[in-house]
């Protein structure tokens, strides 16, 4: 029996060790568990900081050729405002001429000695098909300038309000005309079918097709100016492959040399001179995709150029 006692004494004081054991290691676990949370925050929040500073960056790059595509409808629009304000007074001329006539402060006889010495001194056909050309560009102008700032609110459009369902094709086309000033020398392919839809947010996105579209115009630029090529080409493709996309930016640049490839997502690596990379381009495409559970790869093509392929999730419906 004294033997059975302390033997159960023995089990019971073993057993109250590691229980203390368990105890000490669970809080350890927790007290690191609640550190590797902070720690999580900061990163994400630093992540954040640094998509949002790449946004500002890109639309530096951006204003350069937005200024530019303003620039042109300000121009016919500071133009045709001028031509309007010298027909204003033969306008003027003839509508009070015939306010006072139909208020009788002129006689017909007058009226028509009136209308007959304006129309030698006006060209009232010209005044006519002049104005409706002017309202047409006017209009047309204001259309474009409003298109091109609306589009370059929906790219700067917080990333909190911004979480949705939306096509690809459509992302990809508003990509495009963000950057039609970058693109005019580029022939563009776009073969995406519609209602191909994915999930989450559409400016970061946006963002991350900015980018890759700017490295393969950078590319073929460099093609060109080595005299590679002589058309730049870039080719988008979306392909179904079951539950996710592929998205395939295939372009006829320089290519890119096979033991670079597995830097280029690091922050800052960049094989452009000094002044014109960040480098910083693909670290945040590859931040944005994987939080959207999507990934990025760059690889050679066989007949020269890179494809840069995106795979992203496809949105829960
Ligand atoms: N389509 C491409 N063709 C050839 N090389 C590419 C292509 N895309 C990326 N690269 C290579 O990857 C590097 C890193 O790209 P990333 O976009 O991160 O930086 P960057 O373009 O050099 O600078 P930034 O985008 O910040 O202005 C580039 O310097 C280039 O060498
Ligand atoms: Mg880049």
């Amino acid at each position: 029996m004294q033997n059975y006692y302390k033997a159960y004494l023995r089990e019971k004081a073993a057993r109250d060790e590691v229980e203390l054991l368990l105890e000490e290691k669970t809080s350890k676990l927790y007290a690191l568990n609640v550190e590797l949370e902070k720690k999580l925050n900061i990163l994400q929040q630093q992540q954040l900081a640094v998509v949002q500073s790449e946004k500002m960056a890109t639309l530096g790059t951006l204003s350069a050729g937005v200024a530019h595509e303003i620039n042109n409808p300000l121009a016919y629009l500071t133009c045709n405002l001028e031509t309007l304000a010298h027909y204003k007074d033969d306008i003027n001329s003839y509508l009070s001429l015939m306010v006072n006539f139909s208020e009788g402060e002129v006689t017909e006889q007058q009226l028509i000695a009136q209308l007959t010495s304006l129309n030698e001194k006006v060209d009232t056909q010209e005044l006519i098909e002049d104005l409706a050309d002017i309202a047409n560009d006017c209009q047309e102008g204001c259309g474009r300038i409003s298109e091109i700032i609306k589009n370059l609110l929906d790219f700067a459009k917080p990333k909190q309000s911004d979480e949705a369902i939306f096509e690809i094709g459509e992302v990809l086309q508003h990509t495009t005309k963000l950057l039609e000033n970058k693109l005019k020398q580029v022939t563009i392919n776009i073969l995406c079918a519609d209602e191909l839809m994915i999930n989450g947010s559409k400016s970061s996105i946006t963002q991350a097709f900015i980018n890759i579209f700017v490295n393969a115009v950078h590319a073929c630029d460099e093609a060109k100016e080595k005299g590679i090529i002589d058309h730049s080409k870039l080719t988008v493709t979306v392909e179904d492959s079951g539950h996710e996309y592929a998205i395939l930016f295939k372009d006829n640049g320089v290519g890119i040399p096979e033991n670079a490839i597995e830097h280029v997502f690091e922050p800052f690596y960049s094989t452009k001179p000094l002044g014109e990379g960040t480098g910083m381009g693909l670290a945040v495409v590859y931040g944005i995709l994987t939080n959207h559970h999507g990934s990025i790869s760059l690889s050679n093509n066989a007949d020269g150029g890179v494809t840069t392929q995106v795979i992203l999730p496809k949105a829960k419906l």
